[in-house]
């Protein structure tokens, strides 16, 4: 493969992602181009890419499954039998589906996997859940992965067989989570949740509201509110939290590489 260009393409409302995304584009090429499309803006743009760019992709695991964005997360991207390498970011329980998913939507529009990976870092809705990753060990795995990667980047593309994922078809089905952040009597509207969440989903005009249909539960409004005005209230959610402490926190998930 002639590889001219390296980007790092993911979805990270609380930007685990984005840490392992960057981390490992950033180890195969310095001068990588990251593609944020976290922001609904920048998922308007169509990114058309080349037989010569290697796009790495990343998204976070939502309920085993790639997020259900309103828009498609990568409805706008298009590969030209583009080498990619998919990864998914989860919350220490498990990727499921996610990551065949991920590549099963990309590879339909023009990529072809030449690698794949899972990696661990905080769960959304507790830091006591896989708290401080990545760590050196997966700073460690990170380059051995980056390192496979350029070892396959020698090869033809051709040659590269089809990538075997863990997970199933048809996908995990998703049973959303009824409740959702909003704000309380301590919100300044000082508009900071409206300019993080990536699906438009708070209402412009009175940010303590949340458009329940948009809201896809990423927490990105509740971690970035300097007030910390917003949560989810609902009295569940406490009880989820403490369900996903008392499972999550015994056992440490590693990365599992597919190539
Ligand atoms: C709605 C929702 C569902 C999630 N489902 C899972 C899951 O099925 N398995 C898991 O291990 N982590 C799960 N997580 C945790 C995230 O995958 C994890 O925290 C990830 O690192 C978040 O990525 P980000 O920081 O890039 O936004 C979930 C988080 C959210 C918000």
């Amino acid at each position: 493969m002639e590889i001219k260009k390296v980007y790092a393409v993911y979805f990270s409302p609380t930007r685990g992602t984005k840490k392992y995304i960057e981390g490992i584009a950033g180890r195969i090429s310095p001068d990588f181009e990251a593609i944020d499309l976290t922001k609904p803006k920048l998922r308007e743009k169509v990114y058309i890419f080349k037989n010569t760019d290697l796009v790495i992709f990343g998204v976070p695991v939502y309920a085993g499954r790639v997020p259900s964005v309103p828009d498609g997360i990568f409805s706008r991207i298009y590969g030209n039998s583009t080498p990619a390498v998919f990864n998914v970011c989860y919350g220490n329980r498990d990727f499921d589906d996610a990551l065949l998913e991920e590549k099963d939507l990309c590879e339909e529009k023009g990529f072809k996997g030449i690698a794949a990976a899972s990696w661990i870092a905080p769960h959304t809705f507790s830091d006591k859940v896989a708290a401080g990753r990545p760590d050196g060990n997966d700073e460690a795995k990170m380059s051995e992965f980056a390192k496979k990667v350029k070892a396959l980047l020698k090869k033809d593309l051709d040659s590269i067989k089809e990538l075997s994922i863990r997970g199933n078809r048809p996908y995990k089905e998703v049973v959303p989570m009824p409740y959702h952040p909003s704000g309380n009597e301590s919100c300044t509207r000082c508009g900071n949740c409206i300019s993080v969440c990536p699906t438009s989903a708070v209402d412009i005009n009175d940010p303590r509201k949340t458009d329940n249909d948009r809201c896809i539960n990423c927490l990105a409004c509740v971690k970035n509110c300097p007030s910390h005005s917003r949560n989810i209230y609902n009295p569940m959610f406490g009880i989820i939290i403490k369900g996903i402490e008392e499972k999550l926190t015994a056992d440490r998930k590693e990365p599992e590489f597919f190539l």
